[in-house]
């Protein structure tokens, strides 16, 4: 792995942990204003002390990030479908590697869609992404996206997550889920796990802890963050399992008397 590409990993997998906060906002690619980023720029604005990497498109990212902030971008580089299609899977590469070097992406992100209608079009535009990346010393970030129909199971999330590392990823962010572990094994590559949908603040942690000690690196975490009463708050907990290696009772006694 060259220079650049080592630069730009370390700068979104810390060095000193080995671990990662990544806050993630590209829901809108696909989903539109999707609550709590009806407005990104004064959703994120708060948050970003806190993240160690920020996961977007460069639609959010040129309108309303400032390029003066010092923070490594994740860029969404794969979409093409929307909420009101039934298959999600139809996905392209959406950013030439041109616009990502403008940009100056620290990593490509892209959805492969393991076992769904377009499965093959993911998986190549996910080995031509690496292609691409390499060239640049870009690394990419490959996203098991989970058909409505599929199961969240460590055989289906080891299976996508093996591939995508196969293919070139980098970097592979997918669910936690039971028998995780299994996940990780068989994966050469970091992993970080999505939050999913908005749960309690309090089991959010605890979804933290659980894949940070079964092995992932941490977390590219977005609804659980931003959706939460308490963002600031509650990315500062996250942050504390992931980097300070607290437990989720911890993160939660500090977060229960930071929200009062
Ligand atoms: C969609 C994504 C989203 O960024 C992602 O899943 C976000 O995180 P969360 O599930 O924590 O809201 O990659 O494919």
């Amino acid at each position: 792995m060259d220079w650049g590409m080592r630069n730009r990993l370390a700068g979104i997998i810390k060095p000193d942990t080995g671990r990662c906060v990544m806050l993630a906002v590209d829901h809108g690619y696909f989903q539109g204003p999707t609550t709590g980023l009806e407005r990104p720029g004064d959703t994120v604005a708060p948050l970003l002390d806190y993240a160690d990497a920020l996961m977007l498109t460069r639609g959010v990212l040129r309108n309303v990030i400032d390029p003066g902030r010092r923070i490594p971008i994740v860029l969404r580089v794969s979409g093409g479908t929307s909420i009101l299609v039934d298959d999600l899977s139809d996905e392209e590469i959406t950013v030439s590697i041109e616009d990502a070097i403008r940009i100056n992406a620290s990593a490509l992100a892209l959805s492969i869609f393991v076992g769904s209608p377009h499965e093959k079009e993911t998986l190549t535009n996910l080995a031509r992404l690496c292609d691409d990346g390499h060239k640049y010393g870009i690394p990419v970030l490959a996203v098991t996206a989970v058909g409505k129909e599929m199961s969240r199971d460590a055989r289906y999330l080891g299976l996508a997550s093996r591939i995508a590392a196969e293919l070139g990823a980098h970097i592979v962010k997918t669910y936690y889920c039971e028998g995780f572990e299994k996940v990780v094994a068989g994966c050469p590559v970091p992993i970080v796990i999505a939050g999913g949908k908005k749960i309690e603040e309090r089991d959010a942690l605890t979804l933290a802890y659980d894949a940070v000690s079964a092995g992932a690196v941490g977390v590219d975490m977005g609804r659980n963050i931003f959706q939460s009463k308490w963002p600031v708050q509650m990315i500062q907990a996250v942050r504390s399992i992931v980097h300070g290696g607290k437990t989720d009772a911890e993160a939660w006694e500090w977060l229960e008397g930071a929200i009062g």
